[in-house]
């Protein structure tokens, strides 16, 4: 079934719903209360997304569409800060983000559905792993970019990949907000809707804290996740509170979402205790892939934030670029600049006194270096 995250307002699975009829919030998949997944048996698998088959939504007789995503290295760092830090490097996906953990449970779906293609607005990363997951998959895809808003790498891998790329005026909110209305006014349901309001692809992003808990066996004190659209962080909770339901673990840790201090609609939303968004009209950071003023998924990321106790924090495009450099420089880990800002907000976390030294924390690094080779080319050349 599936379930409203406000009015949490029942209704049966439809993979075409995507919105409350009682209330027009987001829904999400809920799991059954018990699960047949057994760490052994799971271990036998290859590491990565589909180990985890009986913890996704799927019934067992469909295939999945894979590129092998997921299983991405956990990486102790040591030289770039004192203290107990790992880094998920999801830059070592098929497509170079975290996305294809996504995308691979989403378009397995979409096929299922034989649909024609698959549509999605984007910032880059979600263009480029959908585009290469409908070609895996013999899709169409439809992608709907910010003019002149997308890094490079990203635009050419779904030229690569032969999307049909529209290009939209304004930011990546204005893409979202067309895709989404023509989905919703076009009733043929040839095109399946891939942004992260789908609950169903946000179910594959949640093995990221499946993978965290095979390596580690139990929860980390904290997790740092770069923020945007908010589909990533709510996922990455909503993997550690099925483990903790099902008894798979003892603890659970608290998350810290960080948007750039241009582009912070939820900081503000946060720290205003506003009940509703407050959007920025004008978002702006040097990190294309967050640059996002009216983020579809606040709600439920803030819940991830006051349910787990954690927090969200805005870090400065100086911050984030050092970081990026730094990681890079003592550590030999290239990510692209969204992705540095989980480690620019543990380093403002430590300062600000949110956490100490020697409490675990993992940084979810999301992208990789090559995305976006003008910003380093502008910062370092
Ligand atoms: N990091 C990277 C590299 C991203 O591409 C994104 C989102 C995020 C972090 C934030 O994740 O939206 O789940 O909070 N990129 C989207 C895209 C918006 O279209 O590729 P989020």
């Amino acid at each position: 079934m599936m379930r409203c995250i406000a009015c949490r307002y029942i209704v049966d699975v439809d993979p075409w719903l995507f919105i409350c009829p009682k209330c027009r919030n987001l829904l999400e998949v809920v799991m059954p209360n018990s699960t047949d997944f057994n760490w052994d048996i799971a271990k036998k698998r290859r590491f990565g997304v589909w180990r985890y088959r009986e913890l996704l939504p799927l019934r067992n007789d469909i295939d999945p569409v894979t590129l092998c995503e997921g299983g991405t290295p956990l990486i102790k760092i040591n030289r770039v800060i004192n203290g107990d830090v790992f880094v998920k490097f999801e830059g070592s996906n098929p497509t170079g983000s975290f996305k294809d953990r996504g995308m691979t449970v989403g378009v397995t779906i979409a096929k299922s559905l034989s649909v024609e293609g698959v549509i999605v607005a984007s910032t880059g990363n979600t263009a480029a792993s959908a585009a290469a997951y409908a070609a895996r998959a013999g899709l169409q895809c439809i992608i709907a970019l910010p003019r002149g808003g997308v890094a490079r790498g990203k635009l050419a891998q779904a030229l690569l990949y032969n999307a049909k790329i529209v290009e939209v005026d304004g930011v990546f909110d204005d893409a979202l907000e067309e895709v989404f209305i023509k989905v919703m006014q076009n009733g043929s349901k040839k095109l399946y809707p891939l942004n992260s309001y789908n609950p169903w692809r946000l179910e594959g992003q949640k093995t990221l804290s499946f993978e965290i808990i095979d390596e580690l066996r139990d929860s980390p004190d904290y997790i740092f996740v770069p923020v945007g659209n908010a589909g990533n962080i709510s996922a990455i909770w909503k993997g550690f509170k099925e483990l903790y339901n099902y008894g798979l673990i003892n603890k659970l840790p608290k998350m810290i979402g960080v948007q750039a201090e241009g582009a912070a609609p939820l900081v503000k939303t946060w720290v205003s205790k506003s009940k509703k968004l407050i959007v920025v009209e004008k978002p702006m950071t040097i990190a294309s892939a967050i640059r996002i003023g009216k983020p579809i998924n606040w709600l439920k990321a803030l819940k991830a934030v006051e349910e787990s106790k954690g927090s969200i924090i805005t870090v400065s495009d100086e911050e984030i670029i050092k970081s990026m450099r730094d990681l890079a420089i003592y550590e030999g880990i290239g990510v692209e600049p969204a992705s540095a800002t989980s480690l620019a907000g543990y380093r403002k976390a430590l300062e600000l006194g949110i956490i100490d030294r020697d409490e675990l924390a993992i940084l979810v690094l999301t992208g990789h270096a090559l995305k976006d080779p003008d910003v380093i080319l502008k910062c370092f050349l």
